[in-house]
């Protein structure tokens, strides 16, 4: 794994008990992720639906629920976070580690108006802050963000912005505490497809300009790999691939990074452009615990062997060791 001056997630478990289920029925949403990033690095993070790409991220700031278990390491700085207490962590959500989420509209309390928000947020940074210089911060914010005539529509309420709009905002609130990590858990699903190019950029933008790093995640691989410089593969709780994200898109090593990229629409194309395949199958029941690779039952290219136990991450023989897969068959030649 490459070294990360940041952030280091060593082992990561996450399950949650299904008591109506009976005593020992769990769901395992994250069965030993590990990744690490750097400063100023954008990780993207792909999977479909129930792959444990939440519940990975949220676990970083121990935003679980309470009944959630809770295992491996989350070193920020070199700092443990995970058993940290929750005054102990209020210095790192936010001030450190900044979130935004998909439907920007639903974070706001429609009857605040934005400048509003922005001083709250501005106060847990600094409790003294002044109104006339929180809205000044505000404005300067917004202004990163690229929301035009920022100072006066620090006046309006949520309903009067646009869902891209919206988003930028929540960027911006998210930088607000200057946060050195800023985890985006699919800050563009709702959004349409001009508006997603946008917001990409966007982040893109305050990477380079702040040198923050960035945690992207969503369905769509084409998109997470025009953003990030890492991808990170997930699916039924594991990492099934990782590398440079433009390597894993020109040769993708593990099938199902292969299935993900067929199904993917190409970011910023109309839908009607080429053929769209979707993966065959469903994804695995987690609260079944089977023993083998959990893309098995669907990948093309599965043999008996694959059902037999969960295989290591390895590199492929053909690249570096900055490339690694989840899988016991060498990948298949590019084609
Ligand atoms: N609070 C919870 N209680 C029980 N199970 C949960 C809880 N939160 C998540 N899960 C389960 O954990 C698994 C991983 O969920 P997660 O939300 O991380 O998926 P995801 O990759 O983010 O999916 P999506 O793309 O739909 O957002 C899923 O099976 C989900 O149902
Ligand atoms: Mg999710």
């Amino acid at each position: 794994m490459a070294s990360a001056n940041l952030l280091e997630v060593r082992d990561l478990r996450v399950s949650f008990p299904l008591p109506n289920r009976g005593a020992d029925s769990f769901v395992r949403a994250a069965r030993g992720v590990s990744f690490g990033l750097s400063r100023g690095e954008i990780l993207g993070i792909v999977g479909e639906s129930g792959s444990g790409k939440s519940v990975t991220t949220s676990a970083i700031p121990s935003l679980l629920p309470a009944h959630a278990i809770v295992t491996g390491s989350v070193l920020y700085e070199g700092r443990e976070l995970l058993g940290l207490s929750g005054e102990e962590l209020r210095a790192y959500r936010g001030r450190k580690i900044g979130m935004i989420f998909q439907e920007p509209g639903r974070s706001y309390d429609p009857l605040q108006t934005m400048g509003g928000a922005f001083f709250e947020t501005l106060r847990n940074a600094d409790p003294r802050i002044s109104r006339t210089d929180a809205n000044r911060r505000a404005a300067e914010l917004l202004a990163d963000v690229g929301l035009d005539d920022a100072g006066r529509r620090l006046a309006s309420y949520p309903h009067q912005f646009s869902g891209g709009q919206l988003q930028r905002i929540g960027i911006a609130l998210a930088l607000a505490q200057g946060c050195d990590l800023l985890i985006a858990d699919e800050p563009t699903t709702a959004l349409d497809v001009t508006i997603q190019a946008q917001i990409v950029a966007l982040l893109r933008g305050i990477r380079d300009r702040r040198g923050i790093a960035v945690v992207f995640i969503s369905h769509n691989i084409d998109l997470v790999a025009s953003v990030a410089d890492r991808l990170l593969v997930m699916y039924g709780g594991l990492v099934m691939e990782s590398g440079p994200a433009r390597a894993v898109l020109e040769s993708p090593a593990h099938p199902y990074t292969k299935a993900l990229l067929a199904a993917a629409p190409r970011f910023g194309a109309h839908c009607s452009e080429g053929r769209l395949q979707s993966i065959p199958g469903r994804v695995p029941d987690p609260t079944r615990h089977e023993p083998g690779c959990p893309f098995a039952p669907r990948c093309p290219r599965a043999i008996p062997a694959c059902a037999a136990a969960i295989p290591e991450m390895a590199s492929p023989a053909t690249s570096g060791t900055d490339r690694e897969y989840r899988c016991i068959l060498e990948p298949e030649a590019a084609t």
